[in-house]
């Protein structure tokens, strides 16, 4: 032990060396000077040290000024909201219009918030929204590819580019990598491998990034429940890719954006870790089906469609892509690299890192955290619209 101890007050004398403080001495006779600890971040202490006022709400002074790219994403607007709610400046950039970053405006104290243009393919504009941070927090994802941009470039290179403009700056002390559940360089999912690369980029470039996987997200904007409810209710059925027996562990969004803050706020534990962020209860795609049509009052019917035939009607935007010369709509239920990751079971795996790790309960699906979807009810929430439910006056509250 005292060997240990020895060990570790030399590696506090060099502040910059690495986060490896923190590791166990395996992990330290791995070799300080290996390249993988190569990393310029100015801390291996979390942000712990940092100035800080008041008394850690919404006017006080967290003194963490974070850039989030992503930020006007679904994930993004939770982060945002709840690094601003304990005093934190959050930098926005984004790339849409102005309108784009507006509803975060509204999240922090008067100034807290700053929105930025930026091009993801200028690295000065990059370099712009990064200048006055000391926390990066990369959201950037996206699900299907476009014409501009492949699944490669989104959760690959700009991670990638991201990581290593933050390892110049000098002065960055935490980087979280948003990645998902899953992502492994032999899924069968393009998503999924590319996010994986990300994180191997990510990791090579800044070893003590901290990389959380999240599930499918739910929340009140999510692109799951909400997308088959609109199919739902405009089709009276919803497809059930393969039998539905495939297992997911959807995750509450602010719960996910909890764990990020959870890791911020650390003393540099998280660093260099990586977290699998699934809710508490494991569904299938059936049993999640059933949940979403119980909150929505409509008489569950499926169809049951076979792998290969729901590929087969995703392949069209595949094929045509790049080859017409205008942009093709957001795929939606048959999206193909959806449709590959349902092919296998996504759960945490065993011996992750989660939520509790970061001292967080994750909160159930059913109840607050789907609590959005009754505003599909066919005639309002306090109506039923099933022929099982008898509707009277007194039913009004
Ligand atoms: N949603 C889920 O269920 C889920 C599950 C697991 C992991 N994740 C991961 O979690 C992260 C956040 O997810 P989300 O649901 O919040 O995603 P989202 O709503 O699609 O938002 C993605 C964000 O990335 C930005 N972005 C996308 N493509 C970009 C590009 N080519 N250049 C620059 N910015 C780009 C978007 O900016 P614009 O607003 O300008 O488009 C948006 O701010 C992503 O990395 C995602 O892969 C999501």
């Amino acid at each position: 032990m005292q060997a240990v101890a020895r060990r570790l007050g030399q590696q506090s004398l060099k502040p910059t060396s690495s986060l490896h403080s923190i590791y166990p001495l395996s992990h330290y006779d791995y070799g300080a000077d290996h390249p993988r600890y190569g990393s310029t971040l100015v801390t291996n202490k979390g942000v712990g040290h940092l100035v800080r006022k008041g008394t850690g709400g919404r006017s006080s002074v967290s003194g963490i000024v974070a850039t989030v790219f992503g930020a006007t994403g679904f994930l993004g607007r939770y982060v945002v909201q709840q690094l601003a709610k304990m005093g934190s400046q959050v930098l926005v950039p984004f790339r849409g219009s102005e309108d784009s970053p507006r509803h975060l405006k509204l999240m922090g104290d008067l100034g807290q918030i700053v929105p930025m243009k930026y091009n993801p393919r200028d690295e000065n504009t990059i370099k712009a929204a990064m200048a006055k941070a000391n926390v990066v927090i990369n959201l950037i994802g996206k699900e299907y590819e476009t014409r501009n941009y492949s699944f490669e470039d989104v959760n690959h290179s700009m991670a990638e580019q991201l990581a290593t403009i933050a390892k110049e700056h000098g002065g960055i002390m935490r980087f979280i990598q948003i990645s998902c559940l899953g992502a492994s360089p032999s899924s069968p999912s393009t998503m999924r491998k590319t996010k994986a690369a990300g994180e191997e980029a990510v990791l090579r470039v800044i070893p003590e990034a901290t990389i959380m996987r999240p599930a499918v997200m739910v929340g009140t904007e999510d692109r799951l429940l909400n997308t088959w409810a609109r199919f739902a209710k405009k089709y009276s059925f919803l497809p059930l890719i393969g039998d539905g027996s495939t297992k997911i562990q959807p995750v509450f969004v602010a719960d996910v954006a909890a764990a990020v803050v959870a890791a911020l706020k650390d003393d540099g534990t998280s660093m260099g870790k990586i977290y699998e962020l699934g809710g508490p209860e494991v569904f299938t795609v059936h049993e999640l089906a059933e949940i979403m049509y119980d909150v929505i009052r409509e008489w569950p019917r499926y169809v049951k469609i076979p792998f290969p035939v729901a590929k087969a009607m995703a392949m069209p935007r595949e094929i045509l892509l790049n080859k017409v010369p205008f942009p093709l709509p957001a795929p939606d239920i048959f999206h193909l690299d959806n449709i590959n990751t349902f092919t296998s079971d996504t759960v945490v795996s065993d011996n992750a890192l989660t939520f509790e790790d970061l001292g967080i309960e994750s909160r159930k699906l059913k109840g607050y955290s789907i609590e959005y979807l009754i505003s599909y009810r066919k005639g309002g929430p306090q109506f039923g619209s099933t022929i099982s439910e008898r509707v009277s006056p007194d039913d009004w509250p």
